[in-house]
């Protein structure tokens, strides 16, 4: 479900036309609804009415500062990376005592400013990373409140770059070494283990590896509890998909109700880190045609957008649907819908059947709300592009176009040159 249509022929957000922002703002842009996000957020949160939960939006999809707040103002909180998402939390006025922070690489400044903030908690991903935080909350004199991330080692079934649940990942504890670390931390005083959590990947379109994962951190409980460790908070992770073509991923209440089905009765607190299945279809990516080429067998329709601006195409293979702003009954083409950037690897598209288009038309690269901005860069010194968010028949500037200046801020060149 998204609020994008069109009326007239022409693409809508909710009831701005898409062409007036392009005219105000320029291509290329995100352009983000206000109402479509709003909407996922509440749909997710309804899912798990029936039990204690904090929905802690995965930062890494979009980090907007709006979109932050927009979900805060719900009820939610944040499962955040880096200090730097840590930084944009706390600056979209996110309560810290709602702000999950896991990952692998953890710094120990990162980790201190997550203590100094007063963080719910750490999942833990190492022995390592639970010494560190010990010598930190030592350091300190606080109590670092903890979480140990376990692997259940369950293949989610999905891009390899993106399952996370298998022991061959990096990521999390396998259940023997979490139980040596519950044990471990439970004895030092400068650690509270509070929770346990998992994260098995993304784009996952069935629910039962969510569900084979969910069985695996309740057996490892029940071990834990019969030597006198409990825990508070579930922590569920991400992961859950979305239409991109033709999957069918199972709805937040589908997925919902399974995983409170398989929890049964219980005293957790259960967190969930979704960030796809909340932002991505809430967002598109608008860009301008600029050439269509014709090579040897092969069509190329060129537009202002890159791989620099979504780089899911490039790096996954990725399909993102492209629709035509302004839809006009010419006839078909299939092209490579391909970036300015000096590589073959920048296409949105391969192969795919658009409308028929001329330079200077607007195309909506679909489903670009999740790791579409927040994996942009400035690769050919191409400046990152404006996002918009629209609310009914308002659109607001949520990041401005970056600047030729901005690109060059932080350079120096030194005096021996
Ligand atoms: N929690 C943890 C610990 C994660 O590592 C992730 C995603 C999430 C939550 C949110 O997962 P989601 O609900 O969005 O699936 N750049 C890739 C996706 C990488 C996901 C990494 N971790 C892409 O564009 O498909």
């Amino acid at each position: 479900m998204h609020h994008f249509h069109y009326h007239n022929n022409c693409m809508y957000c909710e009831d701005v036309p898409v062409p007036e922002i392009a005219q105000k703002t320029g291509t290329p842009f995100y352009l983000y609804s206000h109402a479509t996000l709003r909407h996922h957020f509440l749909v997710f949160q309804k899912a798990f009415e029936g039990i204690p939960h904090l929905i802690c939006f995965s930062v890494k999809a979009n980090s907007n500062l709006a979109v932050l707040r927009l979900f805060g103002n719900l009820g939610g909180g944040l499962d955040i990376v880096s200090g730097g998402e840590l930084f944009r939390g706390l600056k979209a006025g996110i309560p810290p005592e709602k702000i999950v922070f896991s990952g692998v690489g953890k710094r120990r400044d990162e980790i201190v400013y997550a203590l100094k903030s007063g963080i719910l908690m750490f999942n833990v991903e190492s022995h390592q990373e639970l010494e560190l935080i010990d010598r930190c909350a030592a350091r300190l004199n606080k109590k670092a409140p903890i979480s140990l991330r376990v692997n259940p080692d369950v293949d989610p079934g999905t891009h390899p770059y993106i399952s996370t649940g298998l022991k061959t990942n990096k990521f999390g504890l396998s259940e023997a070494e979490a139980i040596e670390a519950y044990r471990w931390a439970g004895g030092r005083p400068h650690l509270n283990v509070i929770g346990i959590s998992c994260h098995i990947g993304s784009q996952l379109t069935e629910v039962d590896p969510f569900l084979d994962a969910l069985r695996h951190v309740k057996d490892l409980i029940a071990v834990l509890n019969a030597s006198g460790i409990s825990v508070t908070y579930l922590d569920l992770g991400g992961g859950l998909g979305i239409t991109y073509d033709q999957e069918s991923p199972p709805l937040p209440s589908e997925y919902g109700k399974a995983i409170l089905e398989t929890l049964g009765d219980s005293a957790f607190t259960l967190i969930l880190e979704p960030g796809r299945v909340i932002v991505g279809n809430a967002g598109i990516l608008v860009t301008r045609v600029l050439y269509t080429k014709k090579s040897e067998g092969k069509d190329f329709v060129i537009v202002d957008s890159a791989m620099n601006d979504l780089v899911r195409p490039s790096l996954y293979g990725a399909y993102h649907a492209i629709e035509p702003v302004i839809k006009d009954p010419s006839g078909t083409i299939r092209a490579d819908i391909v970036g300015p950037i000096c590589e073959s690897g920048d296409f949105l598209a391969r192969d795919r059947k658009i409308p028929e288009v001329q330079p200077g038309d607007l195309l909506a690269i679909m489903s670009a709300g999740a790791y579409g901005f927040t994996m942009s860069s400035n690769y050919n010194s191409r400046p990152r592009i404006p996002e918009v968010m629209v609310k009914g028949n308002q659109f607001y500037i949520i990041r401005r176009r970056e600047s030729h200046q901005d690109l060059i801020a932080g350079e120096s060149i030194p005096d021996f040159l």
